[in-house]
Order: structure tokens, then C-alpha cells, then sequence
């Protein structure tokens, strides 16, 4: 089957490119380089001996996606092209639903134009509400409360209408808790540009000297230790996921949601010890106040993916800082170097 990977030069796209080719699927990449690295491609022929072909074009281009559609004879789409800066969000709202929202429905409009009508959209566990009542399960409470994480609820009601207007559609939204991690070849990985606002990455540089200690945002939560408590999922139990996703999607119509998460809670005092054995190191800390919009704890309930897409997280927090630490010490300034 030829899958169209949108923004398949990105951190999670890029590995699930390297999954999808060793299942013996063809990806084909089209990402505009917003945030995604051309340097990826050779990551993935060096690992699994073949090259995904690469269009450089915005998702938004309608022309040129039904064009790469027809062209590459298209069986099902994977879209992750997307912004995903919470933050940023909230200063440029306009381009995050520009991106997010318009971008998937063109992508939606050139596929019902060629007719390909398998898509499975990344979406996230930010759309959920606020809620004390754990795990989050796929009918717990809508309530994102960024532009980023409504424009990925929007994008999910989207393809819920699609759906229900013609039978042949199957929409899959998948709803990532805290994806971390690298390919264990250390060859991938994630290469966030400036300051990383997210946990996992900020560790890795302060483990290999770029940053110099990591500020801990509060530890008067209301958790076993104080510190935010996450649902941290390895890259490549995501990547796989997709690959679930794909194989009971295709061809099953109808609108699909999952979340993909393990289920465990991890505080960042607990992946802060692991990183630092991971990497042999004890990692320089500090405490600082809270970050405003964090929540004190949220975790998934993945017991519908597993029931019906037969999937299940298989690698551990010690697999999650090995594979990181593999790639951040081996590309300390990430493709670029
Ligand atoms: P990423 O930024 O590494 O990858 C996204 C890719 O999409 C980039 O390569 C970028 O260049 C490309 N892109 C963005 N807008 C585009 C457009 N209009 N046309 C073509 N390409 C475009 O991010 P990622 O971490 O790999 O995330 C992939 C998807 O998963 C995103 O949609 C993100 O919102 C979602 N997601 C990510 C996380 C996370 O923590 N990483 C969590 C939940 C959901
Ligand atoms: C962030 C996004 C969320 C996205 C998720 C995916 C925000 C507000 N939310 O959530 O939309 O879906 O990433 O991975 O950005 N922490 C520190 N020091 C740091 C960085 C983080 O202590 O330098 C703490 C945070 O307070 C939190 C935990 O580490 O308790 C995880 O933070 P992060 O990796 O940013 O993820 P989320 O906050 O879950």
C-alpha cells in the first residue's frame, strides 16, 4: 500500500516512515519544512535500506496534493503536518487554525476529489477538560483550552462529519499522550528548534551540556512527589500505533477515535532519575513555580486501542531515556551537527 505521510519529515512522522517501510508499506513524504528536516531521509534509507520519495509542498496547496495523490496512487493518508506549540498558539492563533484546520480540510477535499478515503489524523490528549477523575478515557470530558489543542478538536469534529455524510469515509483520530523517545539506532529523534519547551527534550540538553540545569515547574502538586505527573509514550510504541491504526482503518468505514498513552503516570522527579541512569550522570536541577496552563496529572486509559486495534504500549521509561540519550549524544545538536 502507498501511504501519503504528511509531515513525514517531522520527529513523530519520520519514525513512523521507518515502520511503515519495515511492515512493508511505501510512505510518501510531503512535508513543507516549517519545522521538519530534509536530513531525516537519509536516516531512514540508512535504516531500512530504502528512501521515501519527497514532495516539498505546503498541505494547504490543494493542487499539488491531488496531484501527489493521483501520482503516487494513494491507498490511505497518515496526516501529522501540523503546528504544535502550545504556546505560540496562543500568540498566533490565526496561523495555528490557518495551519491546523484549513490544512486538513484541503487534505480532506483532495482526497474525496481522487477518491482515497482512509485518513488518520494526529490528535491529542490536550483536547480533553480539565478533570481530576483519572484515566482519561475516550468519553471523558471535552475542554482544550489553547487555540492549539481546539484546533485539533475542530479538526476531530471535522472528521466526524465527514464520516457521517458518506458512508465510504474511515476517520481515525488518535490522541497522543506525551510522546518521548528515539529510534533505538540513535539515528532519530527529536530535534526541537531554540529552547525546548517540553520535558524530555530540555533533559537530553541538559545531559549533554547545551542547557545548563533543568527547572522543575512546581513541586507542590497535589502527586505522590509534587512534581506534574504525565502519560510519557515511547516514539516508537506510537509509530507502531499508526501502523495498528491503518490496518483496522482501511477499509472499515465510519469515525474512529483512540488514545495512545500506556496508562502509567511518571512524575518529572521520576524521569529525571531515570534519564540521569540512562545517561550515567546526575542531572543538574532547580525548582521553579508552576508553569501557567499545566495541569497537575493526567494519564490515559488505553484499554480501546488495545481491545480494538490489538495495540498496546511494549517499551519501558528505561527503553524511553536509553533510545533518547542514544541519539541526543550522538547528534548533540540534533540533524544539524
Ligand atoms: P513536528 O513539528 O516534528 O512534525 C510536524 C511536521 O509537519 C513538520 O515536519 C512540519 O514541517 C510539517 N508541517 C507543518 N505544517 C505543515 C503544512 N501546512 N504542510 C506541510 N507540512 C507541514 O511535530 P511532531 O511532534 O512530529 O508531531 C506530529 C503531529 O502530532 C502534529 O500534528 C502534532 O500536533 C501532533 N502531536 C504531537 C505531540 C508531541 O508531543 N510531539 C503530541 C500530540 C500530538
Ligand atoms: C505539552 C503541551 C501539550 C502537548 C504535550 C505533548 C503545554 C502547556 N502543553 O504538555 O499540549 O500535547 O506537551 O507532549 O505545552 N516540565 C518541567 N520543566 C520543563 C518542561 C516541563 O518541569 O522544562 C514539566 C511540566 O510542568 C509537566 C511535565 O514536565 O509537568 C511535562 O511537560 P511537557 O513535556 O511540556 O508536556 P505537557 O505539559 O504534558
Amino acid at each position: 500500500m502507498n501511504i501519503l505521510v504528511t509531515g513525514g519529515a517531522g520527529y513523530i512522522g519520520s519514525i513512523t516512515c521507518v515502520q511503515l517501510i519495515a511492515a512493508g508499506y511505501r510512505p510518501v513524504i510531503l512535508d513543507s519544512l516549517v519545522n521538519g528536516k530534509v536530513a531525516v531521509l537519509d536516516r531512514i534509507e540508512q535504516i531500512s535500506g530504502q528512501r521515501p520519495v519527497f514532495i516539498e509542498a505546503d498541505v494547504r496547496d490543494r493542487a499539488r496534493v491531488v496531484q501527489v495523490l493521483r501520482e503516487h496512487a494513494i491507498d490511505a493518508v497518515i496526516h501529522f503536518a501540523g503546528l504544535k506549540a502550545v504556546g505560540e498558539s496562543v500568540a498566533q492563533p490565526v496561523r495555528y487554525y490557518d495551519n491546523n484546520v484549513q490544512g486538513s480540510l484541503v487534505l480532506i477535499d483532495a482526497m474525496r476529489e481522487v477518491g482515497v478515503k482512509t485518513l488518520v489524523f494526529s490528535s491529542s490528549a490536550t483536547v480533553y477538560a480539565e478533570t481530576q477523575d483519572m484515566p482519561l478515557h475516550e468519553g471523558s470530558p471535552i475542554g482544550a483550552t489553547s487555540p492549539y489543542g481546539r484546533s485539533k478538536w475542530m479538526v476531530e469534529q471535522i472528521l466526524g462529519d465527514v464520516a457521517a455524510s458518506d458512508p465510504s469515509w474511515s476517520m481515525t483520530a488518535l490522541r497522543y499522550f506525551n510522546p518521548v523517545g528515539a529510534h533505538p539506532s540513535g539515528l532519530m529523534g527529536e530535534d526541537p528548534q531554540g529552547i525546548p519547551n517540553n520535558l524530555m527534550p530540555f533533559i537530553a540538553q541538559v545531559a549533554v551540556g547545551r542547557r545548563p540545569s533543568l527547572r522543575i515547574f512546581g513541586r507542590d502538586y497535589p502527586t505522590p512527589d509534587g512534581t506534574g505527573v504525565r502519560d510519557y509514550i515511547h516514539v516508537m510504541d506510537l509509530a507502531d500505533g499508526h501502523l495498528a491504526a491503518l490496518r483496522y482503518a482501511h477499509g472499515r468505514a465510519g469515525h474512529h477515535v483512540f488514545n495512545l498513552g500506556s496508562g502509567q503516570g511518571l512524575s518529572v522527579l521520576d524521569m529525571l532519575a531515570a534519564f540521569g541512569q540512562a545517561c550515567g550522570q546526575t542531572l543538574p536541577h532547580e525548582f521553579a513555580p508552576r508553569r501557567a496552563g499545566d495541569l497537575a496529572a493526567f494519564w490515559a486509559d488505553p484499554a480501546l486501542a488495545e481491545k480494538v486495534l490489538g495495540w498496546r504500549v511494549q517499551r519501558s521509561l528505561q527503553a524511553m531515556c536509553t533510545d533518547t540519550w542514544h541519539w541526543q549524544s550522538n547528534n548533540p545538536k540534533g540533524y544539524d551537527a
